[in-house]
């Protein structure tokens, strides 16, 4: 059986690949996951507000020290002593890289287009094999219209290209008007593939305090259908990589986003839950799938109950939406 694959120019072992978590702090759980089977690691994110904030403090303790305030520069770390968020960061990849044969990518999370995401060329150096933007913006501010939303996505996606030369995705959210045109938009602006799809942590009201809470819940199965569903659109319309991310945490579940046009299904939820072996058993199983169903290779896979090549291309459309309102059986006891 082969199960290799094709993501963003690597060639990797096979689909499994899990997602930015804090899973990849840690050397030991990533060299659990490579030995469980993982392709490749995506780390957790490197935070623009991170970076920025490290930049105000370092001018900070230089000012500060500069017009020598004895007193006070007793109580602050000398320049050479401060590690910064970017410097430990570069540090984790490093050594990542060196406990690992897998490829290790980085990944950088902020929206704007500025002087921040110029780190992306340390990341290179430090032996990144390619770049995952994630661009986590609430649009708030509703005097922000959808296209200016667009735009800004396209800025810092083009700006960091003009910083590094590996492949880059991004991880997109599912909020736009027109995620499939979003996606061929990234893609004429250079981007190398998308993960589909981000997902929004939604803060909670404590009912006790009354206060705002933020709440992270792990995913389920049944959340991977979003993005199955973008990927069999956009499967066969767009050359760039396609990665699915969201709910996957069986081999059903990953053989689903192959079927729909994925070229490899990432993972967090399920190894948070299950730990690093839960990774095994789900190649296992994707495995024993594809032999029953008697294909070769992940590649004969891919795609193959994408839109375009669905025996229902409409299934995948709003044609689909009268007949699933109208299949709707109500169980014993429930009112209809
Ligand atoms: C505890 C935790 C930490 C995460 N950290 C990051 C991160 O640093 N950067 C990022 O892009 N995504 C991060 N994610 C999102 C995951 O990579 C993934 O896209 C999301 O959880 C959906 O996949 P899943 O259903 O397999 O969990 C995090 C998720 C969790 C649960």
């Amino acid at each position: 059986m082969d199960l290799s694959t094709r993501y963003l120019g690597l060639k990797l072992s096979n689909p499994l690949v899990p997602s930015a978590s804090p899973l990849s702090r840690s050397l030991d759980m990533a060299r659990r996951l490579e030995d469980a089977g993982a392709s490749a690691i995506v780390m957790y994110s490197l935070f623009e507000e991170e970076i920025n904030a490290d930049e105000e403090k370092l001018d900070y303790i230089m000012h500060h020290q500069d017009i020598g305030h004895d007193e006070a520069d007793s109580y602050l770390p000398a320049h050479g002593d401060y590690k910064t968020h970017l410097e430990e960061y570069l540090e984790q990849l490093a050594a990542l890289k060196e406990a690992l044969d897998i490829p290790v990518i980085a990944s950088l999370n902020g929206i704007s287009a500025s002087g921040w995401v110029e780190h992306g060329r340390e990341l290179e150096k430090a032996g990144a094999d390619a770049l995952e933007l994630n661009v986590y913006y609430v649009p708030a501010d509703i005097s922000r219209s959808g296209p200016e939303v667009e735009n800004l996505y396209e800025a810092v996606l083009r700006n960091l290209k003009q910083h590094v030369s590996l492949p880059i995705t991004m991880k997109l959210s599912p909020q736009f008007s027109s995620p499939g045109h979003m996606v061929r938009r990234l893609e004429a602006a250079g981007a190398d593939g998308v993960s589909l799809f981000n997902r929004f942590y939604q803060p909670d009201i404590d009912m006790e305090t009354m206060q705002v809470t933020p709440r992270l819940q792990l995913s389920v199965s049944a959340e991977s259908l979003l993005a199955m569903r973008w990927i069999a659109i956009l499967y066969g319309r767009v050359k760039l990589s396609l990665a699915a991310t969201g709910g996957i945490h069986t081999g059903a579940d990953a053989a689903k986003m192959l079927l729909a046009g994925a070229d490899v299904t990432h993972m967090c939820s399920a190894l948070l839950k299950n730990g690093p072996d839960r990774l095994r058993n789900v190649l296992t199983e994707l495995e024993a799938w594809l032999e029953e169903n008697e294909y070769e290779s992940v590649e004969q896979l891919k795609g193959s109950v994408s839109q375009i090549h669905a025996e229902h291309p409409a299934a995948f459309e709003r044609a689909n939406y009268m007949k699933v309102l109208e299949s709707f059986e109500a169980p014993p006891g429930v009112w209809r």
